[in-house]
């Protein structure tokens, strides 16, 4: 029998949707207790991106010492737990598989309920634990290595799909730029690293649909003119291009992406004339674009939340959004399985804002 649920009960979380495998502890209120986080980035890095296996299999290692390990911190017992939670979508399937069934073996053994989330939204859901209070409803943005979304959320558990990449998304984007110019992996730290010394004028970078009503956007036109622009400054057989070049080149780049998230999230707070911006995911923690979107918020009167920069990039704190689907009697069966695709909520379109 499950046992019942109380508000003071502790939830075990876990991620392992692509590279970092991460258990949190959390209770009702929801109070993060403990998050821990082991990143396989030096196990990617030469290989200059995540490779699926080699990341399955990186979990299947760390998992327990992890879970171990935010237990510890959070001071309880594996059978203190009354709910486990599981992001099972969207990921790499290996490496899903790995932490959905550990959640389920945890749950079983337990004997307690187990708790879906999707990754995507526990990224907005990072904005209610830093924020401490309620910020729904609110427009979401998402902005992570796979995904690059606006959401119109009307809670934490109802969200609408306003606008989305239509092919790179805006972290895809930083990773392949920093790439072409031998920055190596993860790319979007090194980009920023680089910018701070660059010109973001230097360049004039496309930016897809920024004049546009849709909320969508699009990164690959971008990512190829920064490929020409580097072709133009390093011609084959030159000694390639200078390093104020190079920082010049990450600036511009830069500000061109952070010019279209900015303005579409104005965009989606004009049009729902909602007035809270809740944005995640890994390239919120990049400070240019955090600077670009308080001062839109400011310009415009908006409430800002953005997450510390832990809680930006993937952990198992986020699954938190547990706690909401748990109260709404949202439990997941024990047959649960890895969904890698992101099946998104419903779409609905905005009348246009002005530009
Ligand atoms: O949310 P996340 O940790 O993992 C996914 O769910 O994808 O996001 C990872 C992405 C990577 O593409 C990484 O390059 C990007 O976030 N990223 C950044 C920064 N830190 C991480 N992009 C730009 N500036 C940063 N400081
Ligand atoms: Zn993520």
């Amino acid at each position: 029998m499950i046992r019942m649920p109380d508000p003071s009960m502790y939830f075990l979380a876990i991620e392992s949707s692509c590279d970092e495998t991460a258990a949190a502890v959390f209770d009702a209120t929801p109070r993060v207790l403990a998050s821990v986080v082991a990143s396989q980035t030096d196990l990617h890095a030469r290989f200059g991106g995540v490779v699926p296996e080699v990341a399955a299999r990186a979990h299947l290692q760390r998992l327990l010492p992890v879970v171990d390990e935010a237990l510890r911190r959070a001071g309880i017992g594996i059978r203190d737990i009354g709910a486990v939670a599981v992001m099972n979508s969207p990921g790499l399937v290996g490496a899903l598989l790995v932490g959905v069934s550990a959640a389920k073996m945890f749950a079983l053994a337990l004997n307690v309920p187990l708790v879906a989330v999707n990754h995507i939204e526990a990224h907005i859901y990072a904005c209610r634990l830093a924020a401490e209070r309620d910020v729904f409803p609110c427009i979401g943005l998402v902005v992570s290595g796979g995904h690059t979304s606006l959401f119109h959320c009307r809670s934490a558990l109802d969200f609408a799909l306003l606008g989305a990449t239509i092919d790179d998304a805006a972290g895809e984007a930083f990773d392949k730029v920093a790439s072409m110019l031998g920055l190596g992996f993860p790319g979007g730290p090194a980009v920023e690293r680089i910018a701070r010394d660059g010109n973001p004028q230097a360049f004039a970078f496309p930016r897809a649909f920024l004049r546009d009503p849709r909320l969508d956007f699009s990164f690959s036109g971008l990512k190829t003119a920064v490929l020409y622009a580097l072709r133009a400054l390093a011609p084959e057989g030159s000694s390639g291009p200078t390093s104020q070049s190079k920082s010049d080149l990450a600036a511009s780049f830069q500000q061109a992406v952070i010019d279209v998230l900015v303005e579409k999230s104005r965009q989606a707070l004009e049009s729902t004339r909602l007035k809270v911006l809740s944005v995640g995911g890994g390239v919120a923690a990049n400070g240019a674009f955090r600077q670009g979107l308080e001062s839109m918020a400011a310009r415009h009167g908006y409430m800002l939340v953005i997450p510390p920069l832990a809680l930006c990039t993937d952990n198992a704190a986020m699954a938190a959004l547990a706690v909401e689907k748990w109260k709404a009697g949202q439990l997941a069966p024990l047959d649960l399985d890895a969904e890698p695709t992101y099946v998104g909520p419903r779409r609905e379109t905005l009348p246009a804002a002005k530009a």
